[in-house]
Order: C-alpha cells, then sequence, then structure tokens
C-alpha cells in the first residue's frame, strides 16, 4: 500500500483532509460572500465582477475542479468517519464532554448534509439556471439573482442554510485547527475567537442577501434596469 492510501485509510489521515480542504472552503466561502456582496453596488458592478471571474479562463476552471475535489474530500472523509465511529460505539455515548459538545459540534452532520442539497440546488439555480429558465441569463447573475429572492421560498431556504453554514463553519474552522495541530492548549483559544468570527461574519454577509433583495434594498444603483424583463418591472401593455 502506498503512502498516501495508509495516510487515508488513517483516522488522522481523514481528519487532517477534512481540515485541509474545509480549510480551502473556508477561504472560497469568504471571498464568494465579498464578491457577493457587490449586489448592493448595483447591476453594473456585480455583472463586472462576474464576467471577470469568467474572464480568468482556465484559472476558474482549475479553482472549480479544485473545489468539487475538495468537496468530495470532505464529505467522503465525513462519511467514512461517522460509519467507524458507529460500528465503533455501537450504543453512543451517556454523556458528552462539554468542549466537544456544542450545539454546532451536534449539528454537523445534518447541518453538513443541508449543505450539500443547499450547493447542488443553488448551482442548478445561478449557475445552471434550471428554475427560472425564462429569465436566467448567463451574462447577467445581477438579474438572476434579483429573480432568485423575489421567491419568499428561495430566501427561507438561503437563510436556513445560511444558519447551517455558519454552525459548520465555526464548529469546522475550530475543529480543523486542533486537528492539524496547530493550536497551543489554552483556557481562552485564541482559534475559538477566530471560529466564532468567520462563522458569525459569514453567516452575517451572506443571509443579508436574499432579504436585502427581497426586500427591495438591492437594486440597480445606476444604467438599465437588468430586471425589465420581470413581470413586476414590465412597462404596461399599450392596448
Ligand atoms: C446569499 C448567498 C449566495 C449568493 C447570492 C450566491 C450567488 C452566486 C452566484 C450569482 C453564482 C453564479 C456566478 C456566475 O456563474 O456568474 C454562484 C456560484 C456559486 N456559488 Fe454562490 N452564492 C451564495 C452562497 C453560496 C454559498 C454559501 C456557497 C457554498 C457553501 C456557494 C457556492 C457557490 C459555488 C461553488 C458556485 C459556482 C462557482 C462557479 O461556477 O465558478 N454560494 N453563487
Amino acid at each position: 500500500m502506498n503512502m498516501f492510501a495508509a495516510f487515508w485509510r488513517s483516522t488522522i489521515g481523514k481528519k487532517v483532509v477534512m481540515a485541509v480542504t474545509g480549510v480551502l472552503m473556508i477561504a472560497f466561502v469568504i471571498g464568494h460572500v465579498s464578491g457577493n456582496l457587490l449586489v448592493f453596488r448595483g447591476a453594473e458592478t456585480f455583472n463586472r465582477y462576474a464576467a471577470l471571474l469568467k474572464g480568468v479562463g482556465g484559472l476558474l476552471w482549475a479553482a472549480r475542479l479544485g473545489l468539487l475535489a475538495a468537496l468530495v474530500l470532505h464529505v467522503t472523509a465525513a462519511y467514512q468517519l461517522t460509519r467507524a465511529a458507529a460500528a465503533a460505539r455501537p450504543a453512543g455515548y451517556a454523556r458528552r464532554e462539554p468542549q466537544v459538545s456544542t450545539w454546532a459540534s451536534r449539528t454537523m452532520r445534518w447541518g453538513g448534509m443541508l449543505l450539500f442539497v443547499f450547493i447542488g440546488l443553488h448551482l442548478a439555480q445561478f449557475t445552471f439556471g434550471w428554475f427560472d429558465h425564462a429569465t436566467f441569463s448567463e451574462t447577467d447573475a445581477y438579474s438572476n439573482v434579483m429573480v432568485g429572492f423575489r421567491n419568499p421560498w428561495w430566501v427561507l431556504f438561503y437563510e436556513v442554510s445560511m444558519v447551517a453554514l455558519g454552525f459548520h463553519l465555526f464548529h469546522g474552522a475550530w475543529a480543523s485547527v486542533r486537528s492539524l495541530g496547530v493550536a497551543r492548549p489554552s483556557g481562552h483559544p485564541l482559534h475559538r475567537r477566530i471560529a466564532t468570527l468567520i462563522a458569525v461574519g459569514v453567516w452575517l454577509a451572506f443571509s443579508i442577501i436574499p432579504l436585502g433583495v427581497y426586500a427591495g434594498i438591492a437594486k440597480p444603483a445606476a444604467g438599465p434596469d437588468t430586471t425589465a424583463a420581470l413581470p413586476a418591472a414590465a412597462p404596461p401593455a399599450t392596448p
């Protein structure tokens, strides 16, 4: 068995893979939410940003493939660790240690599954345009976001998913530091404060977007209204 296979088969190897892929995905969500907040600067800025990303061509595909590989490895390692833990202790713990029994840690599996479903639906919605066929535009990401978040069910789904993301990031950011062994033991660990900052920051920044769009705060700052194709914004028909 080669070195990598032996590493992957070990529990600590899987935990390290989960931590490294988790940190990569945290970096992605921080970048993604920073870019998405440009939606509040209007259609032109947001679409220019989306076009800039698409303009890097090969690099974008490399990042997409890297992200996909990270997601697959992260989910596979989580699944296999869960199976191994269940096989080793079918009855479960009668009482858990306070340190590992935070609300966030207990919601890791369900939250993780919700996020997996979220990512699938999110790509179907904004990358492939499978839900709002009639108005979806490859070149007008701003309009796609406006259309999506006019629907309260999408807003609700995003808000619930972002709570799961916040908890997942909190526990994940904190646990990854421990798995990688880069934190010194302390009563008030710095990594816990950093994990809180990342989780609350990302949750807040992502969750104000659907709500802001639904409430009408995010709209074109200047230039043509790219949402003009929508029923509510369409000009009255001439007799
Ligand atoms: C309010 C929250 C969010 C908004 C408004 C949003 C918006 C968007 C938009 C507009 C796109 C399509 C970009 C384009 O093709 O031009 C996109 C792609 C994507 N989003 Fe989000 N997003 C949100 C949350 C998230 C979260 C929480 C994740 C991950 C956990 C995520 C992961 C992705 C991924 C992986 C892509 C595909 C990137 C690509 O094709 O290169 N998004 N998002």
